[in-house]
């Protein structure tokens, strides 16, 4: 893997994925709203940035040319298909070979084996009907926007994400292919952990076509299954 676009670099995840990529020594091209582009004034030099909404299909056009890998963050904001208009030009647009990985929430299902609590369940009805009604998000439009990725015969990863807190990292995340399984109770992880996990995904084959749904390595539940384990 030599070179990857970020989609959504401007973000919170999208920050983190583009130090964990500097590292692991890429050359990255990021995409992010024109608004947006001052915020990653610090690694203007060691990135090549191009402005635009990512659902502007001639921008991803550009932006995944030539890349081995994509890493795209999906996000319900706004009420227009934004999620799903940034995945389809991605898989219509990166090149046959490369990598795709897409962050998203527990809350998309695969195949409709993920057991929720009933928090989850009430807090996803609450936010999706204030959200539509205030035409500030659309949880639909991620959920459709997966559908998609699911049923593309692309290299993609689905990575769905526990709650999210900010903090140092505590390591590569652990993953089980079902909410419901013992060891994601905790429903803990770093965000810069989560931005590990994508950019690690863009390397490991065992994640193609998976939808991986994740937690801190070092939270409760993960520490108790891995004890289990052993
Ligand atoms: N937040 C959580 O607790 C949580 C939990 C589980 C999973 N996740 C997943 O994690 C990923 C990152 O989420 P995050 O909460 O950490 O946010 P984030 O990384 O800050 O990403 C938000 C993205 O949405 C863009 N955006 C914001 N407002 C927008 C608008 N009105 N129209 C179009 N784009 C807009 C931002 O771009 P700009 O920089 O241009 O504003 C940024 O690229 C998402 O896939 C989310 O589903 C989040």
């Amino acid at each position: 893997m030599k070179k990857i676009c970020i989609v959504g670099a401007s973000g919170k995840l999208g920050r983190y994925m583009i130090q964990h990529a500097l590292n692991k020594g890429y050359e990255i091209v990021g995409v992010c709203r024109e608004q947006s582009v001052h915020k990653l004034d610090d690694v203007k030099d060691k990135i090549t940035l191009i402005p635009g909404y990512t659902n502007d299909r001639a921008v991803i056009k550009q932006a995944v040319k030539g890349c081995d890998g994509v890493l795209v963050v999906l996000a319900p904001w706004g009420v227009q298909q934004y999620s799903t208009g940034t995945a389809q030009a991605v898989l219509d647009y990166a090149e046959p070979e490369a990598r795709l990985i897409f962050s998203c929430g527990w809350h998309i299902t695969r195949d409709g084996k993920d057991v929720y609590k009933t928090g989850l369940k009430i807090f996803v009805a609450i936010f999706g009907f204030l959200a539509k009604l205030f035409r500030f998000a659309d949880l639909d439009d991620q959920v459709e926007a997966c559908k998609r990725i699911f049923a593309s015969d692309t290299r993609w990863t689905v990575v769905r994400g526990s709650d999210l807190e900010e903090g140092e990292s505590e390591g590569l995340p652990v993953w089980a292919r079902h909410v419901g399984d013992p060891k994601l109770e905790s429903n803990l992880t770093r965000r810069i952990d989560f931005a590990l996990f994508m950019v690690a995904a863009l390397e490991d084959e065992n994640l193609v076509q998976e939808a991986p749904a994740i937690v801190s390595c070092r939270c409760e539940s993960a520490l108790n299954e891995s004890g289990k384990g052993s």
